[in-house]
């Protein structure tokens, strides 16, 4: 019997759905009762495995596929909002003048492509920061280049800006009925030599501009070969003046404002710190995002992929970043807001990275290795802190406690 093709569509669609609840939450049933927490954590220690067993990018790239499947069709997004993002509660925060509907964003490297932002929004992220994308597509370094720290709850990258580049980016994606907010991180392509970087930043923010809820300067993988040194005082200068003189063109251009944030390293010196903190308040920059991975590899690694070339995330590096946060937030003065990221895995931890300055979190390693039911464990975690303590609100509770 022949399938009738919008029957057939729905039929592969709920498919993907129901893929992508496997390896994103663990659940292979998507139609009638829900299983309970306790039933969820049984299944994701089920399904984990079986995706572990992959190549990380292997695993990585069929989950994407199936999101990207989802996120073509309406009808299966909803079917996979309603059944994981529908349950993250509400717990309103601003940051860059967004209203986001919580504090739990995804942050930059797992969807380069833009291929799968409805999909991603539906797994109940506030907030989808798509990209590195680049002007020109690139293949990105040589496989294997994404390592699995089990033991250490850590990832070790080295993926170096692959992309379709920015006309593939934007054929991915459209504005209309989008329902979450989309973040699109730029970088420059690796055969840009470093003193042209401007141009590449430039070139990618005006062409992703009307298709952004904010843009961000990514300067800080340390996959792309003197990418970091952009960091420094001499380059970033005349960087951020460049970014920010093409942010003030689009915006009269388009007759509307998309704020700008800058991606900064977790291995910074106090002095770089301050230095940093004081370009992008000269350059009125929206926000920082603090931080990307790192190049230092504590001693208390145990897994035996620790000596991978590459940038590590994940449980091992919060605390350089919480400690990144606390002295940005001191230099920064409330003038620029902080978007705060790495090793975030419970409330706890994105908790004490809000007392510490950001005013909006961002998750990778850790959703790889727990699900997107840690959005949804995150989110109660901090609505608890709120409710017990009597605050209106979660700035109200975070205001309190940074006093
Ligand atoms: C595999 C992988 C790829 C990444 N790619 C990017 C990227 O393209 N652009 C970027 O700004 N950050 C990238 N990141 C860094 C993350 O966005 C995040 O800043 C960092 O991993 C720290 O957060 P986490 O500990 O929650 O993972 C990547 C991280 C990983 C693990």
């Amino acid at each position: 019997m022949q399938l009738h093709g919008t029957c057939k569509m729905r039929l592969r669609s709920c498919f993907c759905v129901a893929v992508s609840r496997f390896f994103f939450n663990g659940l292979v049933d998507f139609g009638g009762n829900r299983p309970s927490i306790k039933a969820r954590f049984m299944l994701y220690s089920l399904a984990r495995p079986a995706l572990f067993s992959l190549d990380p990018e292997a695993a990585h790239d069929i989950a994407l596929n199936s999101l990207s499947t989802v996120s073509k069709s309406r009808f299966a997004t909803k079917q996979l909002e309603r059944a994981t993002g529908a349950g993250v509660p509400d717990l309103p925060v601003t940051c860059m003048g967004i209203n986001f509907r919580h504090p739990v964003g995804l942050a930059a490297g797992l969807d380069k492509d833009a291929r799968a932002f409805p999909a991603l929004s539906a797994l109940g992220f506030s907030g989808v920061e798509m990209g590195t994308v680049t002007p020109k597509p690139q293949p990105g370094n040589e496989k294997p280049r994404m390592f699995r720290l089990v033991e250490d709850q850590a990832i070790i990258n080295r993926m170096g800006f692959n992309s379709g580049g920015v006309d593939a980016f934007l054929a991915n994606i459209t504005k209309d009925d989008r329902t979450g907010v989309a973040g699109i991180n730029v970088g420059k392509n690796a055969d840009t030599p470093i003193e042209r970087a401007a141009s590449d930043y430039v070139n990618a923010l005006q062409r992703v501009y009307s298709q952004a809820d904010y843009i961000t300067a990514n300067i800080s993988s340390p996959n792309t070969k003197s990418l970091r040194d952009l960091q420094n005082a001499n380059f970033l200068d005349n960087l951020l003046l460049d970014i920010k003189q093409a942010q003030l063109k689009c915006e009269k251009v388009h007759g509307y404002y998309v704020p700008i944030a800058l991606k900064v390293a977790p291995d910074l010196a106090e002095d770089e710190i301050e230095t940093i903190a004081e370009l992008v308040i000269s350059h009125k920059f929206d926000a920082l995002i603090a931080t990307n991975t790192t190049i230092e590899r504590p001693e208390s690694l145990k897994s035996t992929q620790k000596h991978q070339a590459g940038g590590l995330s994940g449980a091992p590096v919060k605390e350089m970043s919480t400690k990144c946060i606390r002295e940005f937030y001191r230099h920064l003065n409330g003038e620029v807001q902080i978007i705060g990221v790495g090793g975030i895995k419970t409330a706890d931890d994105a908790w004490e990275k809000l007392v510490a300055g950001a005013d909006y979190l961002q998750i990778y390693s850790q959703f790889i290795y727990e699900g997107p039911s840690m959005i949804k464990n995150i989110v109660n975690g901090l609505l608890s802190k709120v409710n017990q303590g009597g605050f209106a609100s979660l700035s109200e509770a975070i205001s309190a406690a940074r006093n």
